[in-house]
C-alpha cells in the first residue's frame, strides 16, 4: 500500500502508435472553454490537449476576425420571427473553412512531444446531421489534427464517415463512452470500417459538460464502469487504451485508476480556473467561490442530455428569442430544437409580457456562446483549495502547466499550491 500510495502519473506512459505519452488529456471544452492555449500547454508539456469544433465559425470570427456569424445572420435575418427554422442551413464550404482555421492555427503553433486532439459532439446536429459532422470530421483531418475524439453521441455512423479520407487509418480515433453497452454498439456498427478506436475515454456520472446518463446519475460508478469495460475487453482479447474521466482531482486519483488498467486519464475541471481557460475571468471567480451546493446537474440543454452546471448560470430561466439565423447548432434534420418549443409556449402563454422566463430549457448556443450557461464537473467546489486567495478576497488563477505538473508529480493525494 505505501509504495502504492508514493506513485506518481510521471511513472508511466500512455502508448499511442509510436508516440509515449505523459498519460494526462485535458478534455475537449466547448464552446472555445478548451482553448487552443490550454491545449497547446497540455501538448508542450507532452501530454494531450483538446480543442473543441462546438460553435466552431463563432469560434473562429471572435479569434482570428471572421464574419460567419454576421453574414449567415444576414442571409436568413427574414426567418428570425419565424418559428419554422428548418430553412437555416449551414453551407458546408464555410463550415470546413472555419474549421480549418481554428484546426490549421493550432497545429502551427504546436511545440513540444504532446499531441492536440479535437472533441467533435454528435449532439451539435446542425439541421443536416450527416453532412456537417462529414464536413467537420473531414475539414480537422485536412487542417492536420493529430486525433479526433468523438463525443456526445453514439457515433454508430461516425468512422463510416470518414472511412474514404486518406488519413483515416494513421490519425488517432477516440469515442467516449459511458457503459459497456455503448462501447459494444460502437464497435460493432463500426467494424465494417475495418477500424478500431485508437483510444477510448470512459466518462463517469461526476465529468462536466453534459452527461451519457439519466437523472439517476448518482448511482452509477467511474471504477466500476472501467473495471466492467476493461473485463469484457479482456475477455474479447481486444487492447484499446482505456482512459476514465469524471471526477479524477488529484495525482493520486490518476495514479489509482491507471493502476486499475487504463492507460491515462481525462482530466477537465481543474484546468477551468488556468489563465489559458476560455472562461472570462470573473466566472472563474464563480467556480473557485462555488460550494457543493451551488452544483447542479438539471435538464435545460436542448439536447436531451442531463447538464451539470453552476446553479447560478444566467442562462437557467433566460427567455431570449432563439438565436438560430446565427447559430442554430442545436437544430434537428427538420429545424427543430427543444428550446424553440418552450420559448414559444411561454410567448403565447403570457402574450402581453416584454420577456418571458423560460425554465425548462436553455438557448444553449447563445448562453454558451456568451459564457453564461457554466457548465462544470463535481468537483468544482474543491477548486477552492487548489490556489491561494489574493487581498481583496478573490483566488488566484493557476497557470495551465501548474496544475498539469501537479497532476504529473504530486503523490499522497496533494495538491501543490502556487508559490
Ligand atoms: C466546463 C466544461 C465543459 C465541457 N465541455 C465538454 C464538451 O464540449 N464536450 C465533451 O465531450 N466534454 C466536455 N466536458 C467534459 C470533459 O471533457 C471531461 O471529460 C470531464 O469534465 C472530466 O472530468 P473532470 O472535469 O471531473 O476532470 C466539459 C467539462 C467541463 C468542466
Amino acid at each position: 500500500m505505501e509504495m502504492f500510495a508514493m506513485k506518481r502519473v510521471d511513472d508511466f506512459r500512455l502508448r499511442l502508435g509510436k508516440k509515449e505519452l505523459v498519460p494526462i488529456m485535458v478534455g475537449g471544452m466547448g464552446v472555445d472553454i478548451s482553448t487552443a492555449e490550454l491545449s497547446l500547454e497540455a501538448a508542450r508539456l507532452g501530454g494531450i490537449g483538446h480543442i473543441s469544433d462546438a460553435m466552431v465559425p463563432t469560434v473562429s470570427d471572435r479569434r482570428f476576425n471572421t464574419k460567419f456569424v454576421k453574414n449567415k445572420l444576414r442571409q436568413y435575418k427574414f426567418n428570425v420571427a419565424n418559428s419554422d427554422k428548418a430553412i437555416v442551413k449551414f453551407d458546408l464550404g464555410l463550415l470546413a473553412e472555419a474549421t480549418a482555421l481554428h484546426v490549421g492555427r493550432t497545429m502551427e503553433a504546436k511545440r513540444g512531444e504532446g499531441l492536440i486532439f479535437i472533441n467533435c459532439m454528435e449532439k451539435l446536429t446542425m439541421n443536416a446531421p450527416r453532412e456537417t459532422l462529414r464536413v467537420r470530421l473531414q475539414a480537422a483531418l485536412d487542417a492536420g489534427i493529430d486525433g479526433i475524439t468523438l463525443a456526445a453521441g453514439l457515433h454508430l455512423g461516425s468512422f463510416a464517415l470518414i472511412e474514404d479520407h486518406p488519413r483515416f487509418r494513421d490519425v488517432n480515433l477516440g469515442i467516449i463512452v459511458s457503459s459497456l453497452r455503448a462501447l459494444q454498439l460502437f464497435l460493432k456498427k463500426s467494424a465494417r470500417t475495418g477500424r478500431l478506436p485508437d483510444y477510448v475515454v470512459i466518462e463517469g456520472p461526476l465529468a462536466g459538460g453534459h452527461l451519457g446518463f439519466g437523472m439517476d446519475w448518482a448511482a452509477y460508478d467511474l471504477a466500476k464502469i472501467v473495471i466492467e469495460i476493461r473485463d469484457w475487453m479482456k475477455a474479447e482479447h481486444l487492447d484499446i487504451p482505456l482512459i476514465p474521466a469524471g471526477g479524477i482531482f488529484t495525482g493520486s486519483d490518476a495514479v489509482a485508476f491507471i493502476e486499475m488498467g487504463a492507460a491515462a486519464v481525462q482530466v477537465a475541471t481543474r484546468f477551468t480556473v488556468s489563465n489559458e481557460c476560455g472562461l472570462p475571468k470573473d466566472v472563474q471567480q464563480e467556480y473557485l467561490k462555488a460550494g457543493e451546493n451551488d452544483i447542479v446537474v438539471n435538464t435545460i440543454s436542448p439536447t436531451g442530455y442531463p447538464m451539470r452546471m453552476l446553479k447560478n448560470s444566467p442562462a437557467i430561466g433566460s427567455g431570449l428569442r432563439p438565436n438560430c439565423e446565427a447559430f442554430g447548432y442545436l437544430l434537428d434534420s427538420s429545424g427543430n430544437c427543444q428550446y424553440i418549443e418552450a420559448y414559444n409556449r411561454e410567448v403565447a402563454a403570457h402574450p402581453d409580457a416584454k420577456k418571458v422566463q423560460v425554465m425548462d430549457k436553455t438557448c444553449l448556443c447563445t448562453q454558451m456562446r456568451n459564457f453564461e450557461l457554466w457548465t462544470c464537473g463535481h468537483t468544482t467546489y474543491r477548486l477552492k483549495d487548489t490556489t491561494r486567495r489574493n487581498d481583496d478576497g478573490s483566488y488566484r488563477p493557476l497557470s495551465a502547466e501548474h496544475i498539469f505538473r501537479d497532476y504529473q508529480f504530486s503523490t499522497d493525494n496533494k495538491i501543490a499550491l502556487p508559490d
